[in-house]
């Protein structure tokens, strides 16, 4: 990756320019180097560094205080981090150490991250090559509610799912589901967590993915789009009865780097910008673009882009079989887009451009997009079988 700025970056030598429909998971949902948190983050330099983590903090107290005025009813209460699965851990610490109980069920295929307690929350391919495994965690369906009742028992903490799981291919729930599985914790005793690392701040089109399933979960996890794209901080929102877990000891958990203070003055100007109506109203302009766009494409190549799968700017392009999503990311980068297929169901190509993107932009992407389907339909004959899906392995080499 070399030069970046708004929705394109350039390879390192500067040769190739693509758009980005990647944004790292929502990294980047405010493009490249956005030049209002740039200013933000150099006038925090100016008076601040990380803070200490032992010390109270304004900048983390008025973070914490417009995350709860942004999130619905007693979500008041924050946890700062550096990274999404440091939030998925804190959560899974909370969720445990409020409940008295161990047990965390989440989404086989889904994911939350690298660290301890969210690894062992994902898939096992994730967390096979590094010893043993930890105890209490099990994985069910996505969207499939009765493996969930059958899974959940007096020993279940909580259920931790994506509110609209990325890696697993970008599925959209059902009301139903969504709805089904606060009822099952409710009934159950048990804690809802949503991971909205990928889905929060604005990517569906609502500041938050789980206002489209009118439901309260218990903890809320943000990560990625927090930070601007320019300094790393996550966050876990917990409700405020939760909040006693800490009571007896405000410093069982720590984290040196978390809530960063020059990092929380970025996230502030994060939520500034992304809760604006405005800017939500801007996404949704674009997404409806995007479903036109996409919708005609999709009817083009029907035979190899079976499916749209959308909501606001999270969108996946399920496509013909599990090689067709390294194919189009191939063909896609060959046309001047960065855009990647979901890993733990490769026939879903991901495409998540920045929320700020210009509206103009919709057409090119659309043009390159469809050069891309052609190019990927006339590869994928060759590539099949396992020997050339070796091949194409090595022929994309994004940089
Ligand atoms: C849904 C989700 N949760 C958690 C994480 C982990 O975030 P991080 O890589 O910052 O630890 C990711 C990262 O891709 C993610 O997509």
């Amino acid at each position: 990756m070399g030069n970046r700025e708004k929705s394109i970056l350039e390879d390192m030598d500067g040769k190739k320019r693509l758009f980005n429909l990647h944004c790292n998971g929502g990294v980047f949902n405010l493009g490249h180097r956005n030049t209002e948190l740039i200013e933000v983050l150099t006038t925090a330099l100016e008076d601040l560094d990380i803070g200490n983590h032992h010390l109270l903090s304004r900048e983390r107290a008025e973070l914490a205080s417009m995350l709860a005025d942004l999130m619905p009813k007693d979500l008041n209460v924050t946890i700062f981090g550096v990274s999404g699965g440091e939030a998925v851990d804190v959560s899974i610490k909370v969720a445990r150490g409020f409940t008295g109980r161990t047990g965390i069920i989440s989404a086989k295929g889904g994911y939350h991250g690298h660290t301890g307690l969210a690894l062992a929350a994902g898939d096992e391919q994730y967390r096979k090559p590094f010893g043993p495994q930890a105890h209490g965690f099990s994985q069910v369906p996505f969207a499939d509610l009765s493996a969930l009742a059958e899974s959940i028992n007096e020993r279940t903490a909580a259920v931790i799912l994506e509110t609209i799981p990325a890696t697993m291919g970008i599925i959209i729930p059902e009301l139903d589901y969504i709805q089904g599985v606060r009822r099952l914790c409710d009934e159950n005793g048990v804690l809802l967590i949503l991971d909205e690392v990928q889905t929060g701040l604005g990517r569906t089109g609502k500041l938050w993915a789980f206002e489209h399933y009118d439901i309260l979960p218990d903890i809320v996890v943000l990560g990625k789009g927090l930070s601007g794209g320019v300094y790393p901080i996550s966050a876990t929102v917990i409700r405020e009865p939760l909040e006693q877990v800490f009571h007896p000891d405000p410093f069982i958990h720590i984290s040196t780097f978390g809530g960063a203070e020059v990092g929380c003055r970025v996230a502030k100007k994060v939520l500034e910008i992304s809760s604006s109506p405005d800017f939500l109203s801007h996404v949704n302009t674009l997404a409806d673009d995007f479903k036109k766009g996409l919708t005609e494409i999709q009817t083009k190549h029907s035979r190899f882009f079976l499916e749209l799968r959308q909501c606001g700017l999270m969108m996946g392009l399920k496509l013909k079989d599990d090689i067709s999503g390294p194919i189009l990311t191939k063909t896609a980068y060959d046309n001047d887009l960065l855009m990647v297929y979901a890993n733990n169901d490769q026939s879903v190509c991901q495409c998540l451009p920045p929320l700020n993107m210009d509206l103009d932009d919709v057409n090119y992407v659309m043009t390159q997009l469809d050069k891309a389907l052609s190019s990927a339909k006339l590869l994928r004959p060759i590539a099949k079988g396992k020997k050339a899906i070796e091949s194409v392995w090595k022929k994309i080499t994004i940089q």
